[in-house]
Order: C-alpha cells, then sequence, then structure tokens
C-alpha cells in the first residue's frame, strides 16, 4: 500500500504533483484563465459583504492560514486575522455577522477547530470549510465546503494536505479580488498560470531530493535549527521547523528575518544551520542583509532560492533552487525541500517516520 515507498510520508511527499492537479483542475474554467468555484457560486455582493475574515486551524493547517492572509489581504483588500483554533475559542473573539470564518483542517476532525468553528457560528459568522476529508465533522458543520483533493494522508506529518490548502487558499482569493474588483483579469491569469504550471515543475525538486538528504545527514547531529524569511518566507520558515521538530526530534524554530536582531541572533554560534528562504524577490535585499549577520556568527547557511537567482548564492554554504514562479505561487513548491529535510533527517536518525512519538494523525481530545 506504500506503492514501493519505505515510508507514506515520502509516498505521500512525491505525490503532490498530482494532488495540486487534482486539487485545482475542477476550479479553473475550461479557457485556463480565471477560477470558478461551483461549490461557491458568490456574487459580488457575497464577497462585498465580508467585512473581515477570520482563519482558525491547528499545526500545519494553521500555517496554510498564515500564508492565506497575505495571499487574501494582496489579492482580494480583505483584512483577515489567523488564529489557532485552541486559541480563539478562550479569547473572546470579535466575530459577527460581517465575519467570513474560513476553518482549515486536513482531516475535518480537529476537535479545538470544530470547536472554533461552533463559537465562530454561534457568534453570527458565515463559515466556509476546507478540508480534505469529504463528509467530516467539519465539513458537515461548515456552511459552504471547499475539499482539498489531496487523496488520504496517512502519515501523522501533514504534507500533500498542506500544499492543496495553499493551492485551494490562492485560488479562493483570487475568486475573490476577482469579484470585488480588487484584482484585475490580467493579474488573476497571470498567477493561475503559474499555478498550473506547478505539478511538473515539482519534478525538478524531486530530482534533486538527494541534494536535501546530503543536508540532513550532515545536520542529524545537530541540536537546534534555525529557519528564517521575511513576508510569505516567514510563514513557511514555520511549517519547516513543526516539521522538522516533529519527526526529526531536532529542535527547530523559525524566526522572521527582520527579528533576528531582537533576540534570537544571541543564539547563532559556530555551525549552527540556518535555512534562509529566499524566494520573495521583493524583499531578497533584505534577506541577503540577514544572512550576512548569521554567517558573521558562523552560522551554516542553506539559502532556498528561486532557480535564476545568483545574489543569494553568493552570501550562502548551500543551496537549494526552487522553480521559478509568481511570489504568491512560490509557497507551494519552497515548502518540498523543507519536508524533504525533515523526512530525511528523521530516517538517519531512525525515527518511526509515519508515527512520530506523542503524535496522532488527527487530534480529537482537547
Ligand atoms: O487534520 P487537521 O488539519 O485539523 O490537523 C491539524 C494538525 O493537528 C496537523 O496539521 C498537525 O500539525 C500535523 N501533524 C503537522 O504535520
Amino acid at each position: 500500500e506504500k506503492g514501493g515507498f519505505e515510508h507514506f510520508m515520502i509516498k505521500e511527499i512525491f505525490e503532490q504533483p498530482k494532488a495540486i492537479r487534482d486539487t485545482l483542475s475542477c476550479r479553473v474554467a475550461d479557457d485556463g484563465k480565471s477560477v470558478k468555484f461551483d461549490e461557491l457560486n458568490w456574487s459580488p455582493e457575497d464577497v462585498n459583504s465580508i467585512g473581515k475574515i477570520m482563519i482558525t486551524a491547528c499545526g500545519t493547517a494553521y500555517h496554510a492560514g498564515l500564508l492565506a492572509k497575505y495571499f487574501i489581504e494582496k489579492l482580494a483588500r480583505i483584512p483577515v486575522e489567523v488564529d489557532i483554533a485552541s486559541e480563539y475559542r478562550y479569547r473572546d473573539p470579535l466575530t459577527d455577522s460581517k465575519t467570513l470564518c474560513i476553518i482549515i483542517s486536513q482531516s475535518g476532525e480537529t476537535i479545538d477547530t470544530l470547536a472554533a468553528l461552533k463559537e465562530a457560528k454561534r457568534r453570527g459568522a458565515r463559515s466556509l470549510a476546507i478540508t480534505n476529508v469529504v463528509g467530516s465533522s467539519i465539513s458537515r458543520e461548515a456552511d459552504q465546503v471547499v475539499y482539498t483533493w489531496a487523496g488520504p494522508e496517512i502519515a501523522v506529518a501533514s504534507t500533500k494536505a498542506y500544499t492543496t490548502q495553499l493551492v485551494a487558499l490562492l485560488l479562493l482569493a483570487l475568486y475573490m479580488g476577482r469579484l470585488n474588483g480588487q484584482l484585475s483579469a490580467e493579474k488573476e491569469t497571470e498567477i493561475l498560470q503559474d499555478l498550473q504550471k506547478v505539478p511538473e515543475q515539482c519534478q525538478y525538486i524531486f530530482d534533486h531530493a538527494d541534494d536535501v538528504k546530503q543536508l540532513a545527514e550532515k545536520f542529524k547531529n545537530k541540536e537546534d535549527v534555525f529557519f528564517i524569511g521575511r513576508s510569505m518566507d516567514y510563514g513557511l520558515a514555520m511549517e519547516g521547523a513543526l516539521k522538522l521538530k516533529e519527526i526529526s526530534y531536532i529542535h527547530a524554530e523559525a524566526y522572521a528575518g527582520g527579528e533576528l536582531k531582537h533576540g534570537t541572533l544571541a543564539l547563532i554560534v559556530d555551525g549552527v544551520p540556518v535555512i534562509a528562504l529566499a524566494t520573495q524577490r521583493d524583499v531578497e535585499e533584505k534577506m541577503i542583509s540577514n544572512i550576512k549577520e548569521v554567517k558573521a556568527r558562523n552560522a551554516q547557511v542553506v539559502g532556498v532560492v528561486q532557480d535564476d537567482d545568483t545574489e543569494v548564492a553568493k552570501t550562502v554554504d548551500y543551496i537549494i533552487k526552487i522553480p521559478k514562479s509568481d511570489n504568491f505561487v512560490m509557497p507551494v513548491m519552497t515548502v518540498i525541500p523543507l519536508q524533504l529535510l525533515a523526512y530525511y533527517a528523521a530516517v538517519v536518525r531512525g525515527n518511526d517516520v509515519d508515527k512520530p512519538r506523542n503524535l496522532a494523525k488527527s487530534v480529537t481530545v482537547e
């Protein structure tokens, strides 16, 4: 059932091109140029009546929500708050009938996420679930559902669910931006066309998986790894750090590049690995300054960049290249080497990759 792979996790990592294609294809108009959501069928008024969006989720799904904030605020200009479900429930949130609550959950069964959805509904919010499991509790509770078509995800560490959540959320941002007039048809088509290239472009990353494996071997006895990034790469840094902790049991932290000086730099000493995500062109120069700050303390820096980068490569020790794409699309591919790094680190450390200690696939207790 692992289809020749050693673990479910690596099988699921390699299934991402198909999962992404399946999540995309039913939501692209026949001419390939615009987004459609038959399951939502919203009018401009449906979008214009949204005062703010509350995204609520746990773990990896929460990290997808962090990126969705960038997608929606930049493309549709609607304010977005992102909350961890277990925090949302207890903070007396400002949610009312003008709020659209977006709930993200692979399993559709996470108890805190389900409870947050109920709480948002109790306060009068409209609700939309992004989930991977048809007929799950969350899909039944929400007013509307957008399914990610990732197929069953068995490994505890979430991989293809996350990338398909990003795809669904980016499509949703494009859809809302077009409906409320914040996004031009040309920009929509541009991003959508880049998104449609992703399944094929993933092959490049898979072809270079051995480079990531070598890094995992190099870092296997390290006690701490830092992930840094700016803008959408910061959200991805959080996902990269979670993945590494969860299955390799190496302590990892994510920091926004600009925050390093405000404390974390004290931890950067000789030989500490820093994974520097620098795929976002608008903040590239700032990332290069951050990389120099950690290099000056003798960190071992892995730069993750778009494949035509020349500048970051000059400042780092190792480089991982990601096929070039639109800024909004980059995260969907950039996360894959981070998943591979966590996977190979767990394998070389002899861990139970698919069933990491103390964790369950779906958290149905509080
Ligand atoms: O099924 P859900 O998406 O609601 O699960 C949420 C988290 O428990 C989950 O993403 C968890 O963080 C993963 N194991 C991370 O890889």
